[in-house]
């Protein structure tokens, strides 16, 4: 059957979408930043013969539990600042090969592109999300610039950041309830960081990398980008109190309960004063 041409495939223009809009808020600087999109064979067939590999990719590390599973992903050194002039030359289709080390290259990544750097960390956390969440479909990193900001000016108790996040915009518990994962400072593209950052993933959809950005993860693309850009906004929010002159009164323990209660979610156990 005649393949319908990729650019009219909604996940590639979600991924345009989104990359231009981080671009465009300044989190993806040069190469900064990586998606990776978990597809459905089903989605992937309309537009590409999935017997016919252009390439094979090796891979550092095990991603065995993800054997026959097709991704889009931004590729490695790629600007997202580029990705909308040429898909095809920063984003990549990928299978994960049957002995779970290799990937199948099945369209884009050209002229001998590879998957992004930070593949180990979002293959981990995929794992680890679809355990706790089988729905889950999205791992996205960003240099989001106030919550890295923060990793510098605030404890990094995880707890604590979460606390202040939730207090700095009401939406916050309602939008992250489960709270925000922090990790050690560590050598970005490795597998340790990729252990630690999936190990976070099994609690919370935020994880931070200390002095480097967050790992946001979710169902659909709305729900990554939203979950990133509220608690961005909340970092953002506690830029301008602590230049303010600092916090004078803030959202109660009581009325987060509240919160809480009306629209309906779970705040991470211990994380408030109990009622
Ligand atoms: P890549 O260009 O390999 O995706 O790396 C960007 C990045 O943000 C590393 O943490
Ligand atoms: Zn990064």
């Amino acid at each position: 059957m005649k393949k319908i041409d990729l650019k009219h495939g909604s996940f590639l223009k979600e991924m345009v979408a989104t990359t231009s809009n981080l671009y465009r808020l300044g989190w993806d600087e040069r190469n900064g930043g990586n998606i990776s999109y978990l597809l459905t064979e089903e989605e992937v067939r309309p537009f590409l013969d999935v017997n016919h590999v252009i390439r094979q990719i090796p891979m550092i590390f095990d991603a065995s539990q993800l054997i026959g599973k097709y991704f889009i992903v931004t590729g490695s050194g790629k600007y997202f600042k580029n990705v909308a002039d040429d898909p095809a030359a920063n984003l990549g289709v990928v299978r994960v090969a049957n002995d779970g080390k290799t990937l199948d290259l099945l369209w884009g990544l050209e002229n001998g592109a590879v998957p992004t750097s930070e593949l180990p960390s979002h293959f981990m956390s995929h794992i680890a999300r679809l355990e706790v969440d089988p729905e889950n479909r999205i791992i996205m990193h960003n240099h989001a610039s106030h919550l890295l900001a923060m990793t510098f000016t605030h404890d990094l108790d995880e707890k604590a950041f979460t606390r202040t996040l939730w207090q700095m915009c009401t939406e916050c518990l309602v939008v992250f309830p489960e709270g925000v994962s922090i990790i050690p400072w560590l050598v970005p593209g490795t597998n340790e960081i990729g252990e630690a950052t999936a190990a976070k993933m099994k609690e919370t959809r935020l994880v931070m990398w200390p002095q480097h950005g967050v790992y946001g993860a979710g169902k659909d693309m709305d729900e990554v980008f939203g979950l990133i850009e509220t608690a961005e906004k909340a970092a953002q929010v506690y830029t301008y109190v602590q230049a303010q002159g600092g916090v004078k009164q803030t959202i109660s323990d009581e009325n987060l309960w509240k919160l809480a209660d009306a629209f309906g979610v779970a705040p991470r156990v211990g994380y408030l004063e109990e009622k």
